[in-house]
């Protein structure tokens, strides 16, 4: 495939760095992204020296706070005239609550909000670059999600990490197929996956010290084939879980709940009606 210019949220550090790596040695031109300049520049260095690539460059916004998200989106579009591809990998899991600003729990800021947000404020941009991918990462945990209390939602006072950590990833697919009706026509097409069980500092944040999942190239296939593979350019409001496309739970697929999340994100975002 010619040349992509492609967007990874959430790569200085795991299957984001992995997918980021994996793009650079197919030649494409990764926009890296991170929360830390300092842990940022040495990924980059990393990166171009592991890659032989000159065409890398280094995005810092942290997720969590709704104007860095746009000022992001802003950078990116200042600095490049496409973006053929965003990966929405940027993701945490939170056994404490935390308060990230506006009152928002912290995994459905960053995990929900920031890539709704940053979709929003990229897709004129995608547009443009037509034929476009957003690919957003969501996770297998959320079929556990029977059902959930909105009224406990943004702040999360009735707190459980395993919970907020799900609930946000029903939040990614239901928000992935109502995007993908919206994008209809458009050139661009939204997706979502679950990569597998992948030893990260994420999965160590829930399961202890060590996760036991795969090595991060194995999630990082995953991100990539949906990017780049000519197949998955067919598909559009899809989930892939692991190596296949699949339907995501019943709660996910659920219209009410796909509007829910879609309402919740623009009020919570300022956007209003979109
Ligand atoms: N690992 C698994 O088994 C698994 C399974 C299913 C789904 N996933 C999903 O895969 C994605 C990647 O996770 P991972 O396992 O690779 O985790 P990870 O190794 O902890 O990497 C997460 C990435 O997101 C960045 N990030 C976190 N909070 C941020 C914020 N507030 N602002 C900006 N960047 C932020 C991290 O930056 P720092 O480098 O500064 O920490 C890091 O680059 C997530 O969406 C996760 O939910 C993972």
């Amino acid at each position: 495939m010619a040349e992509q210019t492609i967007l990874v949220t959430g790569s200085t550090d795991g299957i984001g760095k992995a997918t980021a790596r994996a793009l650079a040695f197919q030649g494409h031109r990764v926009l890296l992204h991170g929360r830390n300049r300092e842990k940022g520049r040495a990924v980059l260095a990393e990166l171009e020296a592991a890659t032989g690539s000159d065409r890398l460059s280094l995005f810092i916004a942290d997720l969590a706070v709704q104007e860095q998200v746009r000022d992001l989106a802003r950078e990116v579009d200042r600095a490049s005239s496409r973006l053929d591809r965003l990966i929405n990998n940027a993701g945490v899991f939170m056994p404490e609550r935390e308060i990230a600003p506006g009152g928002i729990e912290m995994t459905f800021a960053v995990n929900y909000l920031a890539p709704f947000l940053l979709t929003h404020e990229l897709l004129p941009l995608l547009e443009r670059s037509g034929p476009a991918r957003i690919v957003n990462v969501a996770s297998i945990a959320h079929r556990s999600v029977q059902s959930f209390d909105r009224e406990n939602l943004p702040g999360f006072e009735d707190y459980d990490g395993y919970d907020a950590y799900a609930v946000s990833k029903v939040g990614v697919i239901a928000f992935t197929i109502r995007l993908g009706r919206t994008l209809e026509g458009t050139g661009v097409t939204a997706n979502c996956l679950h990569p597998g069980v992948i030893e990260t500092k994420l999965l160590r944040a829930y399961m202890g010290r060590r996760g036991g999942g795969g090595p991060p190239e194995k999630g990082a296939e995953v991100e990539a084939r949906l990017a780049i593979s000519p197949d998955a350019g067919k598909v559009n409001g899809g989930y892939f879980e692991e190596n296949r496309w699949t339907r995501p739970s019943h709660l996910a697929l659920d219209p009410d709940v796909q509007e829910w999340f879609w309402e919740t994100g623009l009020d919570l975002t300022g956007m209003g009606q979109w």
